[in-house]
């Protein structure tokens, strides 16, 4: 099991590094991974931050990209590599996101029914379902329902 070394912002040159990660840890879910162009267009976007989690090796285990503004935030993908899970990386990647929101800022995020590893990460972090999108996930063969988890900084 790797140890964090650092959670950083992602420089624009880790793009492929993270669509691979992306692809990796979404392989088996419902949520499409997101190619290097794409995090590209998404890290233009100055409103949007991305942290990235750097193993002993200096390697890139974990990522999260969310938004900002206007008072509130969106968790917009969070994964951590399969070989170092369980380990504390994705709720040290949302507590340095987290941490930057002045308080009252409410984050909102869509997680599938069905992700149990990522609903027990967000409840643990003190986030609390707020509604659902049925069918929100309908890409794979089957649809699948989102929860909406919300948190507000103190
Ligand atoms: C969800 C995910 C990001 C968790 O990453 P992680 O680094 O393993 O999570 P952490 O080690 O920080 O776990 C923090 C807490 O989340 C919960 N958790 C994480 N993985 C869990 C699992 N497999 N089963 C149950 N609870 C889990 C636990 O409460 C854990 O705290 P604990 O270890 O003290 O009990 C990771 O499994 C992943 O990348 N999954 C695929 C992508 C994904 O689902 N992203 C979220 C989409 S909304």
């Amino acid at each position: 099991m790797a140890a964090v070394i650092e959670i950083e912002p992602a420089p624009m040159e880790a793009a492929g590094h993270m669509a691979s990660l992306h692809d990796i840890c979404f392989a088996t879910l419902p949520e499409t991974p997101w190619s290097a162009h794409a995090f590209r267009a998404i890290m233009r976007a100055p409103t949007n931050r991305t942290l990235m989690a750097r193993g002993s090796g200096g390697k890139m285990v974990g990522l999260l990209v969310g938004g900002v503004g206007g008072g509130e935030a969106e968790i917009l993908s969070i994964c951590v590599s399969p070989a170092v899970r369980r380990a504390g990386i994705a709720r040290a990647l949302l507590v340095a996101f987290l941490s930057d929101l002045p308080p009252g800022t409410r984050s909102l995020l869509e997680v599938a029914v069905d992700n149990l590893a990522a609903i027990s990460l967000y409840e643990s972090c003190d986030f609390s379902e707020v509604g659902r999108r049925p069918n929100y996930y309908a890409g794979g063969k089957t649809k699948v329902d989102a929860i909406i988890y919300a948190r507000i900084e103190q």
